[in-house]
């Protein structure tokens, strides 16, 4: 079950990132971890740059490099301040498609000092992947990534 994988997945994250200072590395490490172990379609980073959110490191195909305060899944969850699933793209306004390919979708905002500093986003190709326990654990798991 995915929960034991997270569970398993969780001090592996822990040991990638402790002492680490450099939060694009972990970034690297961390989405390649989960997108191996997963086989998601596309699990990666997006950065708050420049009051925009800038792709920052990933596992996939190509992404948009770009995504605006709000807009999309992923500016939604910047915007909102807190994780958005969303079971069926289609089905969201505003989802911004990179890949036609993608059919659910969960984006989790790391924060630092109270404010949100990146996104995760992992994009699978079928139809509801993540609930509730993808949010809980992924949740956990920025935590480390931001430290
Ligand atoms: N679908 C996302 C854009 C990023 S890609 O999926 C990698 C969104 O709507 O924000």
């Amino acid at each position: 079950m995915k929960q034991e994988k997270y569970e398993r997945l969780l001090p592996q994250v822990k040991a990638l990132c402790e002492g680490e200072e450099d939060m694009i590395a972990k970034m690297a490490n961390v989405s390649a971890l989960l997108h191996q172990e997963f086989g998601f379609w596309w699990t990666g980073f997006y950065r708050v740059e420049n009051g925009e959110l800038l792709l920052g490191p990933f596992q996939g195909p190509l992404a948009c490099v770009h995504i605006g305060y709000g807009k999309g899944v992923c500016g939604t969850a910047w915007k909102e301040r807190r994780t958005v699933v969303v079971s069926d793209v289609e089905e969201f306004p505003g989802h911004i498609a990179c890949s036609s390919e993608s059919r659910s979708e969960i984006v989790v905002p790391m924060f630092r000092n109270g404010e949100v500093v990146a996104v995760l986003d992992i994009d699978s190709r079928e139809l509801a992947t993540f609930d509730y326990v993808d949010a809980c654990y992924l949740e956990q798991l920025v935590a480390f990534v931001q430290n």
